[in-house]
């Protein structure tokens, strides 16, 4: 008789035949930096992760450092909003900052910014605003400008999220035409309209002052859409590709990695994470197991890479159970 669970009876013989496995080595965790001074806050939706301010992150940093998570991914508050999100391309903006911080400091953490306007707009889109809706157009040259701006400040990669079609194109020839063309692009290649990043608009302060995302991030019911974002973003040059969120979109992620010969990764959104949080502080789910099966999910899903707040959480686990 064929008997599956020959290979599961000791835990020998399934670290032996185990497929799939979730290190340090995957993991991405993201750090929000406000401008200005002695900033510690908390973000009620979202235990355990802080806002900071560029002269309390070092313990956050150590941290990172310590527990050996290779790269963090970098969003800004600035004191200054405006129409057109202009703080973003500012050599001296918050981003720029923490960027030549954490080089200079922490020269062997690799650090990604992301490329938006939306925490640095009065209105929260994520880019110019022409009649009621985000011109794409008049957006792409101010990601040029802001992609230069972080990689002059010495950025190891960055990670463009507005979803403004060509904008892979328009940051790869900003980058190649300014000697940049050794610093990768990781393209939010495929975002969903989700209401799962509801705790990180309140985390960032990058909620739509009016309208919704719609008219540029993807529609959840779709699926083939997907492939088509990734093959554009693919001949654009995008080095990595990502989806996002990744949890509800795990069918998305297997079919990036079945159809595209480049690294996978994937956004552990704000809202996965704080489902998890509450759920465990409640004491209806075991915490720790459930976020290293959903994490575990998404390796098997496809994605080599995955950006989480759960990083520190999950490196500690791993480092307790190597003991
Ligand atoms: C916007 C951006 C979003 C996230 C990162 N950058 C989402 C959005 O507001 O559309 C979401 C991250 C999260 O929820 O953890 N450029
Ligand atoms: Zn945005």
């Amino acid at each position: 008789m064929n008997r599956t669970r020959r290979l599961r009876k000791s835990e020998n013989i399934r670290r032996l035949v185990r497929e799939n496995r979730l290190t340090v080595d995957d993991l991405i965790y993201p750090l929000f930096i406000e401008e200005g001074t002695n900033i510690e806050t908390e973000i009620v939706s979202m235990p355990g992760i802080k806002r900071y301010s560029l002269d309390r992150i070092s313990k956050e940093l150590d941290e990172v450092v310590t527990l050996k998570i290779p790269a963090v991914l970098l969003f800004g508050i600035p004191s200054n909003k405006d129409e057109i999100g202009s703080e973003t391309w500012n050599d001296q903006g918050i981003i720029q900052e923490t960027v030549r911080f954490i080089k200079k400091n922490y020269p062997a953490l690799y650090v990604i910014t992301d490329v938006c306007f939306c925490e640095f707009t009065n209105h929260g889109h994520c880019g110019v605003i022409h009649d009621n809706d985000v011109d794409n157009d008049a957006t792409l040259p101010n990601i040029a400008k802001q992609v230069i701006s972080h990689a002059k400040a010495g950025a190891d990669m960055v990670a463009p999220s507005g979803m403004m079609d060509g904008m892979i194109y328009t940051i790869r020839q900003a980058l190649d035409n300014t000697g940049f063309e050794n610093i990768p692009i990781m393209s939010y290649a495929v975002k969903y309209c989700s209401a799962y990043y509801g705790p990180f608009r309140d985390a960032a302060d990058s909620a739509p002052t009016f309208g919704d995302r719609r008219t540029y991030q993807m529609d959840p019911a779709n699926r083939d859409e997907a492939l088509r974002e990734a093959t554009f973003d693919d001949q654009e040059g995008a080095d990595i590709l990502m989806v996002k969120p990744a949890l509800s979109y795990l069918d998305i992620i297997r079919d990036l990695k079945n159809n595209f010969d480049r690294p996978i990764a994937c956004y552990n959104v704000s809202g996965e994470y704080a489902m998890i949080k509450a759920a465990g502080e409640k004491g209806w789910i075991d915490e720790d197991r459930v976020m290293m099966e959903s994490l575990l999910s998404m390796k098997r899903a496809g994605a080599d890479i995955i950006i989480t707040y759960f990083a520190k959480d999950v490196a500690k686990v791993l480092l307790q159970s190597s003991k």
